[in-house]
């Protein structure tokens, strides 16, 4: 599981870490904007509180995870990116593994400076959800490299959302992180430094509390 400020880099990281272990990759922002864009009732419930910055209720969220868990999309291991994000979904998460706790919790450490300067850069694909930033972008103008979707500003990053979204994380994460540091499970990663310098800190840190992967 990756927590992180916004702009921390959980997404870039989650996605990496899950192409390399072969396992899903769970971001909850992805799915309700997926959702969005199709047009289902979840997702447009949820767009209206993610466009302003605010938190998709408990009960909304924890649904849609808790439906994905009974699908056994990730009964061969996964990577949580974006959830939880409040004290009850993190309770309710452990209710849902039924005694079979995360391996590890990351927490990818980044100054709130470094991860504004990273989300004001930040475009992402608009089809399959790839991150980019305006000093690496796809290699042809703004056109996805993995699926040939447009790529554009993800619509909350704008300044007043970015700023209600590094408020709420302030509040909420205080009790997660103390959630997990009881169970024993909590580590810090230094966010800063390049995309590849983060990725071999983090497999670091996995390889020191769950093992080598064994393709590695
Ligand atoms: P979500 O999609 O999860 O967004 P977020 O938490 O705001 O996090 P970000 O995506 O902004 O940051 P990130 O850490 O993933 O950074 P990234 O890798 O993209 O959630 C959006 C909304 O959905 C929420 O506000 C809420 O409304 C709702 N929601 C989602 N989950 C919820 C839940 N559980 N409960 C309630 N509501 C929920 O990187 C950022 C930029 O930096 C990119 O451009 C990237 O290329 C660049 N970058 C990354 N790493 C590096 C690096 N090492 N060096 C330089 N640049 C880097």
């Amino acid at each position: 599981m990756l927590l992180g400020k916004q702009g921390a880099g959980k997404g870039t990281q989650a996605s990496r870490l899950a192409d390399h272990r072969g396992v899903p990759h769970f971001s909850t922002g992805d799915l309700f904007r997926a959702e969005a864009k199709e047009g289902t009732a979840h997702g447009l419930e949820a767009e209206s509180y993610m466009n302003r910055g605010e938190l998709v209720p408990d009960p909304v969220v924890v649904g849609v995870v808790e439906e994905q868990f009974r699908r056994g999309t990730f009964d061969g291991g996964f990577v949580l990116d974006g959830f939880p994000r409040t004290e009850f979904q993190a309770v309710e998460l452990d209710r849902v593994l039924d005694g079979q706790p995360v391996d590890l919790v990351a927490t990818l450490d980044v100054p709130t400076e470094i991860a504004l300067a990273r989300l004001a850069g930040r475009r992402v694909c608009e089809n399959c959800g790839t991150v980019y930033h305006v000093d690496h972008p796809p290699k042809h103008d703004w056109t996805c490299d993995e699926c040939g979707g447009n790529v554009i500003q993800r619509e909350d990053d704008t300044e007043a959302a970015i700023e209600r979204r590094l408020e709420l994380y302030e509040r909420e994460m205080l009790p997660i992180v103390q959630h997990y540091r009881r169970q024993r499970r909590l580590v810090v990663v230094d966010g800063v430094g390049t995309g590849d310098e983060v990725a071999s800190r983090l497999a670091a840190a996995i390889e020191a509390r769950v093992g080598p992967d064994v393709e590695t």
